[in-house]
């Protein structure tokens, strides 16, 4: 059947939201699709280049950010510190790594959430589970619950709103390198850690001050004061995507303008289906999460539907098999993907197979996440695959939602700052801490 950005309807689909009002959601979709994309498909090209760069062991991804943005925790601050982080943990990953760090946030868009039920029960009420603030509202109550369409008006324009403040930040000066000091947040728990940031820091100032000596400085070297924060979010609710498709003028291609990267969640990844049906047609660098029941035979089929031609930089395979599983589940898959010559950025997510409970909160312990980090490193070169990247859910703020790491966050204290609105995220010490312990992987993937 032939491609067009309305064809996945001839599909099944899952993790949709039935609207009531089908005439308002016309209504709102006619709209979407007359207001400007998100991103220019010049700045995609630019993101395929440089995940390119990736696949061919030059570069590592860092991507990371909310599970779920909300629109009542919308605000700068929120943005600027998420911002900063990215920028910390990126300089601690290249400068133990010697390459460059890609840095794709989960940021700008990252509003719909697959979930496991349909419907949640709380005290005998039965209502319809909270499937991100593009959909519905989180509240527990049957008028919050209710798909509302211009929920995707509000979130294009918070998309916009955070798009346009992380170009600021990363073109208008907060990511020159001279200020490598002030991106720091300010609640470093652990001291070893702050200090262990702060000699980094000052080993950049120094390189950068015997720079200048020879000539390299901010003026004419933008590098040195500018970056690039590319942004991405699970392409999940298909009108919304659709609405965003546009055909570039200059290329005359197809690019899904409301992120540079799109990724497809492991609910959704069904060959037949909707999802990678509709992706297959957009040229944006995709993403495609596989948790403990794939098959090596699964990801080459996601390969051949979703990058027939192999190109680098094209398809991310994202690994979420949770700590318990990925050393039974991963070796033989990469050992066969590994003859196969497939142009693949390899991740990791260790955070979507480790979700536990610890009473009423969802919560997923520090040593955990990180266990799975170093098998997957450990995995991947003992099969001749290049650990490509992590992706992970964090956040700037000082919340208390992942147990464990340096800011020693226990079961008890969790209720102390509990802030997200879907799953937990690891906190500004803790994504600190993990970005010095992956540091170490990865300048060990990058000499072997
Ligand atoms: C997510 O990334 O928030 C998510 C739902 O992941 P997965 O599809 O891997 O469960
Ligand atoms: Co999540």
């Amino acid at each position: 059947m032939t491609w067009t950005k309305n064809s996945w309807k001839n599909y099944p689909i899952k993790q949709q939201p039935t609207y009531s009002d089908e005439k308002e959601l016309n209504e709102v979709l006619t709209r979407l699709e007359k207001l400007p994309p998100l991103v220019f498909a010049g700045e995609v090209r630019n993101l395929k280049a440089k995940l390119e760069k990736v696949a061919l062991k030059e570069a590592f991804l860092l991507q990371g950010g909310d599970c779920a943005e909300s629109f009542a925790n919308f605000g700068a601050v929120n943005i600027r510190d998420m911002f900063k982080l990215l920028l910390q943990m990126a300089i601690v990953l290249t400068f133990a790594g010697g390459c460059p760090i890609v840095k794709i946030a989960r940021l700008a868009g990252q509003f719909a959430k697959p979930r496991s039920a349909d419907f949640e029960e709380l005290d005998g009420v039965k209502l319809p589970s909270y499937r991100g603030d593009i959909i519905n509202g989180f509240n527990f109550s049957k008028e919050a619950r209710e798909p509302d369409p211009k929920r995707m008006i509000e979130a294009y324009y918070q998309s916009a709103t955070t798009l346009n403040l992380l170009r600021a930040f990363a073109k208008g000066g907060l990511a020159d390198l001279h200020e490598v000091h002030r991106w720091n947040l300010g609640f470093l728990k652990k001291a070893e850690l702050g200090s262990k940031y702060d000699e980094l820091s000052e080993k950049i100032t120094q390189a950068l001050e015997f720079m200048q000596a020879c000539g390299i400085t901010a003026a004419n070297s933008p590098s040195l004061r500018e970056t690039s924060v590319y942004t991405s979010h699970e392409a999940l609710l298909l009108p919304y995507e659709e609405a965003l498709t546009r055909v570039d003028s200059l290329s005359g291609e197809i690019y899904d303008c409301s992120a540079h990267m799109l990724w497809i969640g492991e609910r959704t990844r069904g060959l037949d289906e909707a999802h990678i049906h509709f992706l297959s047609g957009v040229k944006n660098p995709l993403g495609v999460k596989i948790g403990p029941s794939a098959k090596a035979d699964d990801i080459k089929a996601i390969a051949q539907a979703l990058n027939p031609k192999n190109e680098a930089g094209r398809l991310n395979i994202i690994i979420r098999m949770g700590a318990d599983k990925i050393a039974s589940n991963l070796p033989h898959i990469f050992k066969e993907l590994s003859k196969e010559g497939l142009n693949i950025v390899y991740s990791i997510d260790p955070m979507h197979g480790n979700t536990t409970k610890a009473g009423n909160f969802k919560t997923r312990e520090f040593d955990k996440i990180m266990q799975e980090v170093k098998m997957f490193f450990e995995i991947s070169m003992s099969e001749g695959i290049y650990p490509g990247g992590v992706h992970l859910e964090m956040t700037g703020q000082d919340v208390t939602e992942c147990t464990g790491g340096a800011s020693n966050v226990t079961a008890e204290s969790l209720q102390n700052r509990y802030e997200t609105q879907c799953d937990p995220r690891l906190n500004a010490d803790q994504a600190l801490e993990l970005a010095f312990l992956i540091a170490d992987l990865v300048k060990k993937a990058r000499k072997a």
